[in-house]
């Protein structure tokens, strides 16, 4: 496995979020990335690219994605070290959706030299009720990954994403039996993360329940505010 261990300045770029499905990972680490020009590695996203390139990843992955399973961690462990290694993650990377199990949160201590004491952790967390809301109620465009809410975030014009005019879906495992699933999987795997982060690096528990910008100016804030 590549050691991406690249010195102190990289370690306080190197953020990972941590919540339920629907919390505003990839809404939050996606603004992130782009204000702080730091690369994002969504590993559902990355996933998703690889079913619809019909690759070996993909045709492994596909089946746990569409019922809301969680795809097995050794594929995950060598997807995102192999994405880690590459040259533009040398100063950071904010991991949005991995790890997601403790042997996960072990491959990730291995590929990153072996203490995720450097790591800034947001924990997203939201109330189950409005998880649903809002995975119901999402939109996503297959071209670029922009995410949309039919209420709270529409597009300009109805089923069509604004910045490329593709038609926009709903995600299969957004429909309501893997829905369940994702949900009972993030509280027996991934919840436990929290305690494992909280121990370990600069965690952080975020209020997700808020208007989007104001989650984002806490981010902001919380990283100004560190080493
Ligand atoms: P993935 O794509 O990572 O899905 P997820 O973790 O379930 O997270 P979501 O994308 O559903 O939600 P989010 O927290 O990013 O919220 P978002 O910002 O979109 O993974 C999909 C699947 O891939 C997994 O189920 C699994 O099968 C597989 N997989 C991926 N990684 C894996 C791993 N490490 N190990 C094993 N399997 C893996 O927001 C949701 C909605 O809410 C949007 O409509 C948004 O507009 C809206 N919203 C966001 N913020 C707010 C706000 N503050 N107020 C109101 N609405 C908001």
């Amino acid at each position: 496995m590549a050691d991406v261990e690249h010195g102190v300045a990289a370690l306080a770029r190197r953020i990972v979020f941590l919540g339920p499905p629907g919390a505003g990972k990839g809404t939050q680490a996606g603004r992130l990335a782009a204000v702080r020009g730091i690369v994002r590695i969504a590993t559902g996203d990355m996933l998703r690219d690889a079913i619809a390139q019909g690759t070996a990843l993909g045709k492994q992955a596909a089946p746990f994605i569409d019922r809301g399973g969680l795809v097995p961690d050794e594929l995950l462990i060598g997807m995102v070290g192999e994405r880690i290694g590459r040259e533009d993650c040398r100063d950071g990377f904010i991991l949005d959706g991995f790890p997601r199990t403790l042997r996960q949160a072990e491959g990730l201590e291995q590929m990153t030299g072996g203490t995720p004491s450097g790591f800034v952790v947001f924990d997203i967390e939201v109330p189950r009720d409005e998880l649903l809301r809002r995975l119901s109620g999402r939109r996503l465009c297959p071209t670029c990954q922009a995410t949309y809410h039919l209420q709270t975030n529409p597009p300009a014009t109805v089923g069509v994403c604004d910045r490329d005019g593709s038609a926009l879906v709903q995600r299969e495992d957004d429909k309501e039996t893997a829905v369940a699933l994702r949900l009972s999987e993030y509280d027996a795997r991934t919840k436990p993360l929290i305690e494992y982060f909280r121990a370990r690096s600069r965690f952080h528990s975020i209020d997700g329940y808020r208007p989007r910008d104001v989650v984002f100016g806490e981010l902001q804030g919380l990283l100004e505010s560190g080493p």
